[in-house]
């Protein structure tokens, strides 16, 4: 009986674990619609409009890392959602006010999957 319990119980929050877990999948087609043509597909750094900008204030190459402020995931989050001029950044990192809690999650998971 406690089995079955157990069991009922696993079964009814299993759905709410996935569904709060990031999806990487989601992060990378975000990725590729707002920062790869900055960043470039794989964060390298070398976007379309990255040979546009000044030479102090290129992209970020994603995968060596090195940021400056974004540091943890927390402050990438805010990175995100102030842009570059919201943290000390250039403004040429720019701003993703619109991006929802989870959408942000999933952007994180796959910029941390970047890294060598
Ligand atoms: C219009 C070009 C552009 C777009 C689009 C863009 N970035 Fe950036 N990003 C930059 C520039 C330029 C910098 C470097 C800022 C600096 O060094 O002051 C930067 C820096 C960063 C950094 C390093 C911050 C640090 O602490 O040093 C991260 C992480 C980052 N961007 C992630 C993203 C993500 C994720 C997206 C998509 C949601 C994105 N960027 C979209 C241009 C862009």
């Amino acid at each position: 009986m406690k089995s079955l319990l157990a069991l009922v119980l696993a079964s009814l929050i299993t759905p709410f674990l996935s569904a709060s877990a990031a999806d990487l999948q989601n992060g990378k087609t975000l990725f590729a619609q707002r920062c790869a043509m900055c960043h470039g597909e794989l964060g390298a750094g070398d976007g379309p409009l990255a040979a546009t900008m000044p030479p102090d204030q290129k992209p970020r190459n994603l995968a060596a890392g090195g940021n400056k402020f974004a540091t943890d995931d927390a402050k990438l989050a805010e990175l995100l959602q102030k842009g570059g001029a919201g943290v000390g950044l250039s403004v040429l990192m720019p701003p993703q006010p619109d991006l929802k809690p989870n959408q942000i999650a999933d952007l994180i998971a796959f910029v941390n999957s970047l890294k060598k």
